[in-house]
């Protein structure tokens, strides 16, 4: 168990105030984190992951309440959405508040707010008092961490500050639903599945279609680790993956058959560990110096949509699928 230092998070909350960047926890992965309202210490985040500056981030808020500071016009199911799956890994964006500045929202008309359930970043929030923007704690088109040794890795001394909560819960980034136009829609599916929404809601959501980037900087490939990653759905598509004489990797579902003269990096025994593990594998595989990683993808319903999203993008990367290889 991570204990909260009392200490760390006013040394934190005081870093962000003054403009500094914090990396902490959150459920789904660590963020890098800087004063949303603060136009200067956001700009320090784009250089800190070398992101474009007109990629939106998404801003923590200590709680629900804070919503209207952040966002107006603000829909009746917002705060339905809210009250079911706050705090937790559901991004809403909505129409921005005067005053947010362009830098957090990368100059769109819109802003993407989240309360995060993790109690480290809980603690930080409610010390700090106000929206934290925080992307994910890596450079531009790598792995998310979602443990404190990966920001460390990714960042270094980029941060003022790293926040460690122990491994995220989740594993996977938020699901980002776009609420200002209708039929709502999912821009990014992650730890929050389209059918809880649409169970809350009662109404259907659009879902993105087979891949399409629909949330601003969230490019074909993404989430790549320096291995290559070959796709496939099934165990017998996967044993044709394996090539003799390359040092190849394998994840996937516990009940897959893992094909003969590849080295098990990981498998999961349900789409939440699937989700859990799947960053740490990633990082695994590089780590281990594989040729390449074979993954099998978990089934298409509930959290494994955002695993099979996580793991396309990864793969785009990879020459060996047909992918470009560049990280865009
Ligand atoms: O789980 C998460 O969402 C993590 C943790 C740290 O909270 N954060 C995260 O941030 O994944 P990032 O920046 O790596 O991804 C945020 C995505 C981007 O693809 C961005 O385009 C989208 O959210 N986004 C943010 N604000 C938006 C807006 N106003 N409209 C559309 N998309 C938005
Ligand atoms: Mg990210």
């Amino acid at each position: 168990m991570n204990l909260i230092d009392p200490a760390d998070v006013t040394r934190a909350a005081d870093i962000l105030r003054g403009g500094g960047l914090v990396a902490f926890p959150t459920e789904t992965v660590y963020g890098l984190g800087a004063d949303a309202s603060n136009p200067s210490a956001v700009s320090r985040i784009f250089a800190a992951k070398g992101r474009p500056a007109d990629h939106p981030l998404i801003v923590h808020l200590p709680d629900a309440t804070h919503l209207e500071q952040w966002a107006v016009d603000v829909p009746d199911e917002a705060r339905v959405l809210a009250a079911a799956f706050w705090p937790g890994a559901l991004t809403l964006v909505l129409r921005r508040a005067d005053g947010v500045p362009d830098e957090t929202t990368g100059g769109r008309p819109t802003v993407g707010v989240r309360v995060p359930d993790q109690p480290l970043a809980q603690a930080l929030l409610g010390a700090f008092g106000g929206g934290v923007a925080a992307p994910s704690a890596n450079r531009f088109g790598c792995v998310s961490p979602t443990r404190a040794e990966d920001v460390h890795a990714e960042l270094g001394d980029r941060v003022d500050m790293v926040l460690d909560g122990g491994p995220c819960k989740v594993g996977v980034e938020s699901t980002i639903l776009d609420l200002t136009r209708r039929p709502f829609e999912i821009l990014r599916p992650g730890g929050v599945s389209a059918e809880a929404i649409e169970a809350c809601l009662g109404t259907a959501v659009t879902r993105i279609a087979g891949g399409e980037a629909r949330a601003p900087g969230m490019l074909e490939v993404h989430y790549a680790p320096r291995t290559p990653v070959l796709l496939a759905e099934t165990a017998e598509a996967a044993a044709a993956l394996a090539v003799p004489g390359l040092c190849i990797g394998f994840i996937g579902p516990a009940e897959t058959v893992r094909p003969s003269g590849v080295v098990e990096v990981g498998r999961a025994d349900s789409a939440d560990a699937y989700a859990h593990e799947l960053y740490h594998w990633l990082r695994e595989a590089d780590a281990r110096g594989l040729d390449r990683l074979i993954a099998v993808l978990p089934a298409p319903s509930g959290i494994g949509v955002a695993v099979r999203d996580r793991l396309r993008r990864a793969a785009a990367a990879s020459p060996a699928t047909g992918g470009s290889g560049e990280r865009q």
